[in-house]
């Protein structure tokens, strides 16, 4: 069974698109993908009943992607690939790296090639290019690998180690979002206003390394502040919408230690610190039925 898992930036999205570095985690929510030789490839998605044939010219951005997954397999079979995807798409939890993701794991078992999580996150690059234009690599990096880790684009991905799991509740605004608009969106604003953007790349940075700092000594009160922090300079970027917004107050009124869009924003998704597991499942009724509580060890 292939697997891809969806992952949340902690700290450092859209920053991280142009050359700073990041905070993500992998969850061990995601993609599960089952490929076997067939008539025809084929490449079927549930719940959302969708049956695709790889088009490198499709309408689908998921037939292009599909057919620049098999594109990487020159001598292959036809293949039928079934996944089954667990995650909200266009939220912010990486869900079309972790497909990605999944259909590669799944197509390298039916073919018998054997390679490691790092390749196999490389590989899947080519396919989230389709869905993302620019991206920075860290979804299908942190999909294929999962842990917590810092990631700069072009350089390898550092792990992060600490004997305290991190409680995070994961809320979702229910306000789909494309990627590729946000990261457009804070370019444009790059080029018209240099200085104020950089200034925000700038902040988010020092944020990060003391985000790591954080992490390695266990401080997640120092963290859930620096969360805060860079959700703030996110909102000044304008990536922010209400709903997100209220929902990160709601979590914090309600004992989060910080709480924080993730991803690309204009919706999507956000998380809270909790202090305890305890806390982050009642945190996961205040911030409703689509939450959902993600442990993750470092
Ligand atoms: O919203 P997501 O899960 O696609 O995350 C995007 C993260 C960005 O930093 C905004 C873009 C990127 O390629 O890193």
């Amino acid at each position: 069974m292939g697997f891809g898992r969806g992952k949340v930036i902690l700290l450092g999205e859209h920053a991280v698109v142009h050359g700073c570095p990041a905070i993500a985690v992998g969850i061990e929510r995601g993609v599960t993908a089952e490929a076997a030789t067939a008539e025809r490839d084929l490449l079927r998605l549930s719940p959302w009943d969708l049956a695709l044939q790889p088009d490198p010219k499709g309408d689908e951005p998921l037939e292009r992607a599909f057919a620049a997954a098999l594109a990487l397999y020159p001598a292959r079979p036809p293949l039928e690939v079934r996944a089954q995807v667990d995650l909200p798409a266009g939220a912010g939890l990486g869900c079309s790296a972790a497909i990605g993701v999944a259909v590669l794991d799944a197509i390298d078992e039916a073919l018998g090639i054997e390679r490691v999580r790092a390749d196999l996150a490389t590989a899947a690059l080519a396919w989230e290019k389709v869905f993302h234009g620019n991206p920075s690599g860290i979804d299908n990096t942190m999909s294929a690998i999962g842990g917590v880790a810092l990631y700069r684009r072009g350089d390898v991905l550092r792990p992060l180690h600490s004997n305290k799991p991190l409680h995070l509740v994961i809320g979702y605004s229910g306000e789909p979002s494309s990627t590729k608009e946000m990261v457009a969106s804070v370019s444009r604003q790059l080029d018209s206003d240099p200085e104020r953007v950089n200034k925000a790349f700038e902040g988010i940075k020092v944020l990060v390394r003391n985000a790591k700092l954080a992490i390695e000594a266990g401080d997640h009160i120092a963290l859930g502040q620096l969360l805060d922090l860079n959700h703030t300079i996110l909102c000044s970027l304008m990536l922010c919408t209400t709903k997100i917004d209220e929902m990160c107050q709601a979590a914090r009124q309600a004992g989060a230690l910080g709480a924080k869009m993730t991803g690309a924003g204009g919706g999507g998704c956000m998380f809270a610190l909790a202090p305890k597991h305890d806390e982050a499942l009642r945190l996961r009724d205040v911030l409703g039925e689509s939450s959902f509580v993600a442990e993750v060890s470092a």
